[in-house]
């Protein structure tokens, strides 16, 4: 008996790629080409929980869908795919005060079965904000994906940082990260999702805390599990900590969906959820991307860090979550600048964290983070400066723009939503020109190529040779 269904109106050939994959993980696929046949399908079930609409090949479709899906009495969120530079239109407010999130191709039919889990965990365990709405302005600058953290009461920003490759100061800005929002009267849970050279609870003089594995393991008699929120310890800077567990074996009972549930549960309690990941790409790890409202990638100005950051950009694509990453800069002062670090690896810098000597370590030694033991360091400045990044309301800073409301039926404002997308789409359309170029076996339908591609399906749009999707600024 499926879970719940899912209206999709992809091409065909991209349809049965994603059904495939949402299958497997027990959704009923149904397939829709028109608004009349999705009207017809929501007014027959009531298990339509997720759409998944084409706002780059069926735009006029699409807004009607979209229309549909939110009218009166209905809020289906919907998952939508724009065209890749579009995203910058379409700020991460969207995915953190409306429940519609975002994709581009190429993208990779497994994915989007994440993404549909991580929107149904949303969906069960938040109520639905009925003044929210996406959030669109000009391309993203240097701050381009603010969060408007402030305003979303009752439902904590997620914030992972990652980077694949080690020892470029993760754990270091998670922990100084945590104090510098806990100081500006945030309420932060800093968790060490790393169980193989996690360093958290040691740097911060924490010494065995109980962990999530000890206690879940410890439920299992009870039947009870404890949340989050009850496992962590509050630390001298007010920030609660917690941690996954202390050794790399026996983490079998951290299974991404229970751990991704109680990661959307701590929403509530916290206004941040701050996760030190590992540097893998492993099942749990990507779990918890899905869920981010944002991914801080710490970065230091060396070749084989700017690689790894490189390749996590390609593979974000991938996943779908290429819209939540932003680059910190970290030992920002070794001389390379950081217009051409941005360039290189591609991604907006949120904020430059220069080289501290010893100070984090000796921070460390007494059980501090920086932020609390050298309150007047320049590095302190620098991460508060990114704390300050992640707090300003969006339309406050570096290019960032006023917030827009939305219709919950179609109009003139779902119109407004997609509609300085139209010209861009139709430009697109008349100069398309097929460039099936991925994997051996593709097949080329409606505008995209499905591709078998190392044991993965990757869907890739067609682009117009030559052609620069980006919408212009109007
Ligand atoms: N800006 C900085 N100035 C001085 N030292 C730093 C800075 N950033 C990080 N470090 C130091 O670099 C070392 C590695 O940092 P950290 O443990 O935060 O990296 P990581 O990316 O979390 O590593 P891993 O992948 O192993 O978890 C630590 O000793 C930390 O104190
Ligand atoms: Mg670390």
């Amino acid at each position: 008996m499926p879970r719940s269904a899912v209206a999709i109106a992809l091409p065909q050939a991209e349809f049965i790629a994603v059904q495939g994959h949402l299958s497997e993980a027990g959704y009923e696929a149904i397939c829709i080409s028109t608004a009349d046949e999705l009207e017809q399908v929501l007014s027959q079930r009531d298990d339509v929980r997720v759409a998944i609409l084409d706002g780059e090949h069926n735009f006029d479709g699409t807004l009607e869908m979209y229309g549909l899906l939110h009218e009166e009495g209905r809020d289906v969120p919907a998952l939508i795919l724009m065209p890749p530079r579009a995203l910058g239109r379409v700020g991460l407010g969207g995915s953190t005060q409306s429940r519609d999130e975002y994709f581009t191709r190429p993208y990779s039919a497994e994915s989007l079965r994440w993404r549909v889990e991580a929107m149904l965990i949303r969906v069960d365990t938040v109520p639905p904000d009925d003044d929210a709405g996406p959030i669109f302005g000009d391309a993203p600058g240097y701050a381009g994906y603010s969060v408007d953290a402030a305003s979303d009461v009752g439902r904590g920003q997620i914030v992972i940082i990652f980077n694949p490759k080690g020892g470029v100061g993760k754990t270091t800005i998670a922990i100084n990260l945590g104090a510098a929002l806990q100081l500006r009267g945030q309420r932060v849970l800093l968790v060490d999702c790393d169980t193989i050279t996690g360093h958290i609870s040691t740097s911060l003089g924490m010494a065995s805390p109980r962990t999530v594995i000890t206690a879940w393991q410890e439920n299992q008699d009870s039947g009870v599990q404890e949340r989050f929120a009850e496992i962590a310890r509050v630390h001298s800077s007010g920030v609660s900590v917690l941690v996954m567990g202390q050794s790399p074996l026996h983490t079998e009972i951290l299974e991404p969906k229970t751990v991704t549930d109680a990661v959307q549960a701590a929403r509530r309690s916290y206004d941040w959820v701050i996760l030190d990941m590992h540097p893998d790409y492993g099942p749990l790890n990507q779990a918890l991307f899905s869920l981010a409202d944002k991914i801080l990638v710490p970065v230091t100005p060396d070749v084989p860090c700017i690689r790894a950051a490189v390749q996590f950009r390609e593979v974000s694509v991938e996943l779908g979550i290429r819209d939540r990453l932003s680059m910190v800069i970290n030992r920002a002062n070794s001389g390379v600048s950081a217009a051409d670090v941005e360039r290189v690896v591609g991604m907006p810098a949120l904020a430059r964290v220069r080289s501290a000597g010893m100070l984090f370590v000796r921070a460390a030694d007494e059980g501090k983070s920086a932020v609390e033991r050298f309150p007047t360091a320049k590095v302190v400045g620098d991460i508060d400066g990114l704390a300050a990044r992640l707090l300003a309301p969006v339309g406050s800073d570096g290019g960032a723009r006023p917030r827009q409301r939305t219709l919950n039926s179609i109009g003139i404002s779902v119109r407004g939503l997609f509609g300085r997308l139209t010209a861009q789409v139709s430009l697109g359309r008349e100069l398309g020109q097929a460039r099936p170029t991925i994997g051996t076996e593709s097949r080329v339908s409606e505008g995209s190529v499905v591709a078998e591609h190392g044991g993965r399906t990757l869907v890739q749009a067609v682009q117009p040779a030559g052609v620069d999707p980006t919408p212009r600024s109007s």
